[in-house]
């Protein structure tokens, strides 16, 4: 349970709050190289962090992200053309560079130098692993981006995907990090029996509660959640937590999986999350249908502020759902009646609210990690707002070489010593074998 104000602190994001500010200290993941996709192609209109920007890719293929209205009279750039390395407003004639300087002001007598004095707001971006990053924050200079091992592979490009949900980013994060969710809502339809025998998803659907153990690491938190595994031994199911706004979920075999999602807010009630995993053994099963990890239908995209990356199930159509299927109460949609793993997060994390009121709730002992997560989010912002203090990872990008997955350990082991190596990213564990996973 937080008091009001402190939902309030860490939720909004806007320019000039606390959280707001927090966050522009980072790079952030701003849109998909797909979306601006070649030389002079469709400027886009991008939510980001509250402010309403325009991305577009120039003439030598640099992404420019640059405020929405034209400096001159606030014309949207949106509508502008995308011309001769820059971005010209069709009002009356001024062109601005992916900088924001204006180059161009023809309205103006020749000998005027008042395009000298005229400059848009324009953030730095970087592109990476199918990703234009931007930097919205204060320093001239930017620092590094986060080493994320997902961003960072050879087919990173090929399997990010970008989703959009209606709600604000933290309780979607929420849902990351809160591993016993996953025996109802994902799993409730299922038997342990039918699983593949062995495999860790028999294990998980065996004993649904889990004994729960959090830790501080140098990029955030992560957590340990136990059950009984194979022959004495004990099933650890490991996901971390990166600040701002990284999560790595547990499915998997910890040591083989690779990436994990950037839960950005658009805005204070929608959210754009960005699945980074750069594809490789990643998931023992490729998403198809009929396998929990599905990838839901999506809209077509419109140039809308909100219109990018929305799944067909939303709000409102009740995620479509199924009640018979939920009568039914088999397999994977069985106990929501609603179909995908992704979706069935979704419903219950947009059913909250916009922003839910943190007061209102009750947490139990396998909430620690989300008790865990917001009292550090909430000392870090406190001290960025009132001392200044860099954000943890901001200049350490190498904090951020996590990884999350399943793994069998003796009954007796510490599971923070013995996984020391496997939480590491960047690293080739060749003996593992994803299969182990299982399906789910
Ligand atoms: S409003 Fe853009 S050039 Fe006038
Ligand atoms: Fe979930």
């Amino acid at each position: 349970m937080l008091k009001v104000e402190e939902n309030e602190l860490i939720t909004r994001v806007g320019p000039g709050t606390p959280m707001g500010n927090f966050m522009r200290e980072y790079w952030v993941p701003a849109l998909l190289s797909s979306e601006v996709a070649t030389p002079d192609s469709d400027p886009a209109r991008i939510m980001l962090l509250g402010e309403q920007l325009i991305a577009f890719r120039d003439t030598n293929g640099k992404v420019g992200l640059i405020q929405n209205n034209c400096p001159h009279r606030g014309a949207s750039l949106f509508f502008g053309r995308n011309e001769e390395a820059g971005l010209r407003c069709v009002y009356h004639g001024w062109k601005f560079d992916v900088e924001g300087n204006c180059i161009d002001m023809p309205n103006e007598p020749a000998e005027s130098d008042f395009k000298q004095k005229v400059k848009a707001v324009a953030y730095p971006t970087h592109e990476r692993g199918g990703v234009v990053w931007a930097y919205l924050g204060p320093r001239t200079t930017p620092p590094p981006l986060p080493d994320l091992e997902g961003n960072m592979q050879p087919e990173s490009g090929q399997f990010v995907r970008a989703t959009q949900l209606p709600c604000n980013w933290l309780q979607i994060l929420e849902g990351d990090i809160d591993t016993t969710h996953v025996g109802f809502l994902h799993y409730g339809g299922l038997k342990a029996e039918d699983q593949i025998q062995g495999s860790f998803s028999e294990y998980q659907l065996r004993q649904k509660q889990a004994h729960f153990e959090v830790i501080d690491t140098e990029g955030g938190a992560a957590y340990g959640a136990r059950r009984p595994g194979p022959d004495g031994q004990a099933y650890w199911r490991i996901a971390q937590w990166c600040f701002p706004f990284y999560t790595f979920t547990p499915p998997g075999v910890l040591g083989t999986k690779k990436g994990g999602g950037a839960r950005v807010p658009m805005d204070d009630t929608h959210t754009m999350t960005f699945t980074m995993t750069g594809g490789g053994r990643n998931r023992p099963t490729r998403p198809q249908p009929g396998n929990p990890f599905f990838l839901q239908p999506m809209q077509p995209n419109t140039t809308d502020w909100f219109g990018r990356f929305r799944p067909v199930q939303q709000p409102d159509n009740d995620y479509l759902i199924d009640r018979e299927a939920q009568r039914g109460k088999t397999g994977f949609n069985g106990y929501t009646g609603i179909t995908g793993v992704g979706m069935q997060d979704a419903a219950m994390t947009t059913g909250m609210g916009s922003i839910y009121d943190r007061s209102q709730e009750h947490l139990g002992t396998t909430d620690a990690m989300v008790i865990r997560v917001r009292r550090r989010l909430i000392a870090a912002v406190q001290a960025h707002m009132q001392h200044g203090i860099t954000p943890p990872g901001v200049d350490d990008p190498e904090i951020y070489r996590v990884r999350s997955g399943g793994v069998f350990l003796p009954a007796d082991a510490d599971w923070v010593e013995a996984t020391r190596e496997l939480r590491q990213a960047f690293v080739e564990h060749p003996e593992l074998d994803p299969a182990l996973n299982g399906p789910l």
